[in-house]
């Protein structure tokens, strides 16, 4: 095959035509050796390629559940570590862009998380009041680390349950990386915001005081979304002035007067789910990303249902965004000669402790 002799740089420099003709190419070549799983946050030209589509949950679920030699994941780094701990040994995880990180998950390191636990343990006895629950967007050591300290991970589609599985068992939750999801969360549950508070990574005792910390149900680690930490609450106000009859949907990563003023608060899959099956002509107010929106808003014409995206400025996720037709026709031609570019591994030592976690949520 001609491919063989090209460069990642050589792959560069086709235009997406070009890598559509391969990626389809090298597809039909690996069979069922081979499965794409592709979050909602993709481009179309890497989206319309998966075998399988989701959320995060879903697609972790469909990792552990694979039989294919190959799992190439069109998402981020957080998203493929999880289908390498939940994969067996003999199988393959890809990224086809390693650079495609989550700038949330980065707000959340093993020193600061492991600082924070050292000195919650001043305050209170952490090991039996405290369970760390991390969202799945964050690196496998903080995965670890909740094994290692019977906690647990959640997803935006099953953060709530799994607050309750942790109150069931201790009577505070350490929440990392995503203060949204975590207060969203909690406040749906009944917990009143004067219970939960934010620890500042940067500060000693997190910036609170030791009677801010013992009175706390949730101690919520200041991390944020940059795309939507992007949506605000004027934004429905200005929309809903226009056109009333509008309903709102929210991603739990939005802040809490977005989430607050929203008819529905869920996760990509969810968001989906609720607008394809809502009654024809309904017109929709959308916040999260702007790749999902676009799409929805496509496939949604033909029953008359308006979706439209929250903010007036474009908000997508630049790192999904790094994955493109050309990283994709790269490691599949790749593939096809028995070459592995991109793998992602991690170290068994922490994948251990982080499948505890992990396999904590999914028995949920
Ligand atoms: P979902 O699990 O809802 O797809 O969210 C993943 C994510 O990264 C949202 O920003
Ligand atoms: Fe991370 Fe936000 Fe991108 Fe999701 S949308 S992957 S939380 S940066």
């Amino acid at each position: 095959m001609r491919s063989q002799a090209l460069t990642l740089h050589d792959f560069a420099l086709l235009d997406d035509d070009d890598c559509e003709a391969r990626i389809i190419a090298a597809k039909q070549q690996l069979g069922r050796r081979c499965i794409i799983l592709g979050h909602h946050y993709q481009r179309d030209e890497v989206f319309r390629h998966a075998d399988v589509t989701g959320d995060s949950l879903k697609l972790s679920r469909e990792a552990a559940r694979s039989e294919a030699e190959y799992i190439v994941f069109c998402g981020v780094h957080f998203m493929a570590e999880v289908a390498d701990i939940l994969s067996r040994p003999e199988q393959t995880v890809i990224l086809p862009d390693l650079a495609a990180g989550c700038s949330m998950a980065d707000m959340a390191t093993l020193v600061n998380v492991e600082r924070c636990w050292r000195e919650l343990s001043e305050v209170m006895d952490t090991d039996l009041q405290v369970t760390p629950v991390t969202y799945i967007n964050s690196a496998a050591d903080l995965k670890a680390f909740c094994g290692r300290h019977n906690g647990i991970v959640c997803t935006s589609s099953n953060a709530g349950t799994i607050l309750e599985w942790s109150f069931a068992r201790r009577e505070k939750v350490l929440f990392f990386p995503d203060q949204h999801l975590g207060r969203n969360t909690g406040y749906r549950m009944g917990i009143p915001l004067d219970e939960m508070v934010v620890w500042d990574f940067d500060k000693p005792l997190g910036g609170l005081s030791e009677e801010e910390i013992r009175r706390a149900k949730i101690i919520l680690w200041k991390g944020f979304c940059s795309v939507h930490q992007m949506f605000r609450p004027q934004q429905i106000d200005d929309f809903l002035a226009r056109y009333p009859e509008t309903r709102v949907i929210a991603h739990p990563e939005a802040p809490f007067e977005v989430c607050e003023k929203a008819d529905y608060v869920g996760s990509t899959e969810t968001i989906l789910k609720t607008v394809r099956e809502a009654e024809p002509n309904t017109r929709w107010l959308v916040a999260t990303e702007l790749n999902l929106v676009n799409r929805l808003r496509e496939e949604c014409k033909s029953q008359g249902k308006n979706v439209h995206f929250m903010s007036p400025t474009v908000c997508m996720c630049s790192t999904m965004f790094r994955t493109d037709p050309q990283h994709v026709a790269w490691i599949l031609e790749n593939l096809v000669e028995n070459k592995v570019v991109n793998r992602i591994m991690v170290p068994e030592d922490e994948a251990g402790f982080a499948r505890l976690a992990l396999n904590n949520m999914l028995n949920v």
